[in-house]
């Protein structure tokens, strides 16, 4: 079966489940699930349900897709997502994004938790993505190309919508949050960086660090969807006062940011 049969695959058994039209779509990073919880009239649909649809494996990421309504619009949550250090191919990483976008939605929310390099920045903070750099040293869209999903050579000038970061923006103002902006650069992980790596990854110009995301918006402008993407700065990935780092301090730290998270998200959908 080629990619695009398994995603027509998946696509048709969640249409089964489901098939009323759906706004938009926000896949929740490490630590960032309970907006799931502010769902109403939830309907849950468990990853290993799904034909085709692979299943998570980190603690702190849950695997299934959440359908229900926030402020009026009906969004489709993605809990728990596929990072390429567990292993998995390029086209596993993107399967989700491919799928939701077979569901015929086209704004999505991409979320993560990262590491802030940029000085201005403190655990804790929400940083709207701007841009970002791909030092994961592949691509999801290297091999065969399907016109059906998007073309050849994408074009990647605006890979973050530009009204949504504005949106956000206004959003989180609104409440009186004050929200970042920045470039965030994607490693592979597992590992944390180093000093001499983080350094230089501030020097080429991230301001937050994080092994996901970029395949996904990769993908999602290959097919031309409208991108949003928020990381949590979990911790400070600053070379010269570099603290020992673990999952559990990022999980702690994200937990910690939720609250802020779910009510800048919840406002943001409102207005999309
Ligand atoms: N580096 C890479 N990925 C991360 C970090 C970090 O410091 N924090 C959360 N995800």
């Amino acid at each position: 079966m080629n990619i695009v049969e398994k995603i027509n695959k998946a696509k048709e058994y969640i249409l089964n489940v489901y098939n009323k039209k759906i706004d938009l779509a926000i896949i929740l990073g490490t630590g960032l699930g309970s907006l799931a919880n502010s769902l109403d009239n939830k309907l849950v649909i468990k990853y290993e349900d799904i034909p085709e649809f692979p299943v998570s494996t980190v603690a702190g990421h849950a695997g299934e897709l959440i359908i229900g309504n926030i402020k009026g619009k009906c969004v489709l949550a993605m809990n728990g997502r596929f990072h390429y250090y567990e292993g998995y191919s390029m086209e596993t990483v993107t399967f989700g994004i491919r799928v939701i976008k077979a569901l015929g939605i086209r704004d999505i929310i991409i979320t993560n938790a990262a590491g802030g390099m940029n000085p201005d920045f403190g655990a804790g903070d929400l940083m709207l993505i701007e841009d970002h750099i791909n030092f994961m040293g592949t691509n999801p869209l290297i091999g065969k190309n399907y016109e059906e999903l998007g073309p050849r050579f994408p074009d990647m000038s605006k890979a973050y919508n530009k009204e949504l970061i504005i949106l956000a923006e206004k959003s989180a103002e609104e409440l009186g949050y004050k929200i970042k902006k920045g470039v965030y650069a994607a490693v592979t992980g597992p590992n944390y960086e180093t000093p001499a790596e983080l350094r230089m990854l501030r020097l080429l110009g991230g301001d937050a660090v994080g092994m996901s995301t970029v395949p996904e918006v990769i993908a999602a402008n290959h097919m031309s969807m409208r991108v949003l993407g928020i990381s949590c700065i979990t911790d400070m990935a600053i070379a010269d006062n570099l603290e020992p780092l673990d999952h559990k301090k990022v999980l702690e730290t994200a937990n910690k940011a939720q609250i802020k998270f779910v009510f800048i998200v919840k406002a943001i959908i409102e207005k999309i």
